[in-house]
């Protein structure tokens, strides 16, 4: 879709995906791209909500004044129980510039992936599948009932829904072949671990958003793990829904590398390793450390 009128009605092609209660892809499909737009993507738990933080907090200088992450940097393709399609692509185009949304889209499905700022982080998948075992296991009964979610019986359960659903591996296999694009700054979770500050010059350099040396501390501050956590209801509130999507301590949880061997078994383990070394080119397996 182009142009400025969003349509009434109307089926979105398939590149846009299947409707679920997290993707409606006609906002997909009709949204309209601006070229200072920065789009965060990644495959769940790759450290969505701290890039979220990373980039409102670098865009506003430090700004510690939100109640939801996701009022000022939106998840794009959720629909909203508190205004159809329509008017939330709306409130979209009101946003002033520069916009940041968050994104789990592949490649195809995302608008204007070409043209617009793309910051990718990626995430070792065994953390990434462990995370997201805790997800699902410290959601509120409430948010799982309103997503149409079922806790995991077992990990070992869950272990094989996640690694049938394959959508670390097609998040990743999608963006691989942009990863030198010159609007992709593709990031690793583990060197945001490991240097947060090297990181963030990286991110402002690419953005063209400078930081004077106090605002640069703020910003630090705020992205740290002990600040997220000390406010983690900021990060686990959506602005249409009441209450905390997850219990106490729940989400902004770990923030580990590498101790997924708590619950993976070695054969887990290799049986992560090998669809991705199956799905995945050789030098995107090398950069990603697998
Ligand atoms: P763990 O469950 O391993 O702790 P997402 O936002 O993509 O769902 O990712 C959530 C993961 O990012 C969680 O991992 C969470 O703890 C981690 N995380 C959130 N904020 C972080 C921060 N400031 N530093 C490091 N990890 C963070």
């Amino acid at each position: 879709m182009s142009g400025t009128e969003t349509p009434t009605d109307f089926t979105p092609a398939p590149r846009w995906g299947q409707h679920t209660s997290f993707h409606d892809p006609r906002l997909l499909a009709c949204f309209r791209a601006r070229p200072d737009d920065v789009l965060i993507t990644t495959a769940p738990k790759a450290g969505t909500t701290w890039m979220q933080q990373i980039l409102h907090q670098l865009r506003s200088g430090g700004d510690d004044s939100f109640h939801s992450i996701y009022e000022v940097v939106p998840w794009l393709e959720r629909p909203r129980r508190d205004k159809d399609w329509r008017a939330l692509l709306a409130e979209y185009d009101a946003m002033s510039d520069p916009r940041i949304f968050k994104t789990h889209c592949t490649y195809t499905q995302t608008p204007a992936a070409g043209q617009v700022h793309i910051v990718l982080t990626s995430r070792d998948p065994r953390d990434c599948c462990v995370s997201f075992y805790h997800h699902l296991m410290g959601m509120t009964p409430r948010a799982l009932a309103r997503s149409g979610i079922s806790r995991p019986a077992s990990f070992d359960d869950y272990f094989e829904r996640w690694l049938e659903g394959g959508v670390w591996f097609r998040n990743v296999q999608s963006w691989w072949p942009h990863v030198h694009d010159a609007n992709v700054l593709w990031l690793r979770y583990e060197d945001l671990k490991a240097d947060l500050p090297t990181a963030l010059t990286r991110i402002g350099a690419f953005l063209g958003w400078p930081l004077s040396q106090a605002r640069r501390e703020r910003v630090l501050e705020y992205c740290s793990f002990a600040w997220m956590k000390a406010h983690a209801e900021r990060f686990t509130r959506f602005p249409d829904e009441e209450g905390l999507l997850f219990q106490r301590g729940a989400f902004i949880r770990r923030g580990a590398v590498g101790d997924y061997g708590e619950l993976l078994s070695a054969q887990q383990e290799a049986r992560i390793l090998e669809k991705a070394r199956a799905k995945l080119a050789p030098d995107c397996l090398e950069f990603l450390g697998l």
